[in-house]
């Protein structure tokens, strides 16, 4: 698959299929999603492949029953690791670079992710404090995101967005 078809056809799935994805699968997807940017290169993140059921109920718990982090074979969790940004750009780095970072890496990670004919979702909406205990971060450690990563079991949803010329701005 092209890269823009990766990125025309990557929509948020939310019911997934039982069929598992080998873990080589993944390793070459998290591999390739490492060329992600990050301020520095100094990428402040960590990245939690998880495959065992128990652990992923505990993080559909944490992400307040979003039932789909249990459906999918795998979840990765993105970390962030502030003091590895901050230790270079101070509180630009802890506060913005860090998540900016993270974020890059995520996207990296969704669209590759399609280009295997794979699907996934961001998920956001979760309690970072269970999550935390539930993955044993170190201290100063956050996990910013989960990402359910399976075969989709539902549709792709066309979902708007705002038109171009409302949003962007060309300086000529
Ligand atoms: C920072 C962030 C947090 C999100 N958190 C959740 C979430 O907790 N649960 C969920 O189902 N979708 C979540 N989403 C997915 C968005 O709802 C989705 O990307 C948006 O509606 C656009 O739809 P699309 O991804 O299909 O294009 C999140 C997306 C982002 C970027």
């Amino acid at each position: 698959m092209e890269l823009l078809e990766a990125i025309k056809t990557r929509r948020s799935i939310r019911h997934y299929e039982p069929t598992e994805v080998p873990k080589d699968v993944v390793t070459q997807i998290l591999q390739l999603a490492l060329n992600a940017p990050s301020a520095g290169n100094k990428q402040p993140w960590r990245i939690h492949a998880v495959h065992n059921a128990t652990l992923r109920k505990h993080l559909c718990d944490a992400a307040g029953g979003q039932l789909f982090l249990m459906e999918a074979p795998w979840v990765i969790c993105v970390v962030a690791v502030p003091e590895e940004s901050a230790a270079r750009y101070g509180e630009r780095g802890r506060t913005l670079y860090c998540i900016q970072d993270t974020a890059a890496l995520v996207t990296h990670i969704m669209l590759i992710a399609r280009n295997f004919g794979l699907d996934t979702c961001w998920v956001g909406a979760f309690d970072e404090k269970k999550a935390g205990e539930i993955l044993q971060l170190p201290v100063g450690q956050r996990c910013v995101a989960m990402i359910p990563l399976g075969y989709a079991a539902e549709p792709r949803k066309d979902r708007p967005r705002k038109p171009l010329n409302e949003i962007a701005t060309f300086h000529e």
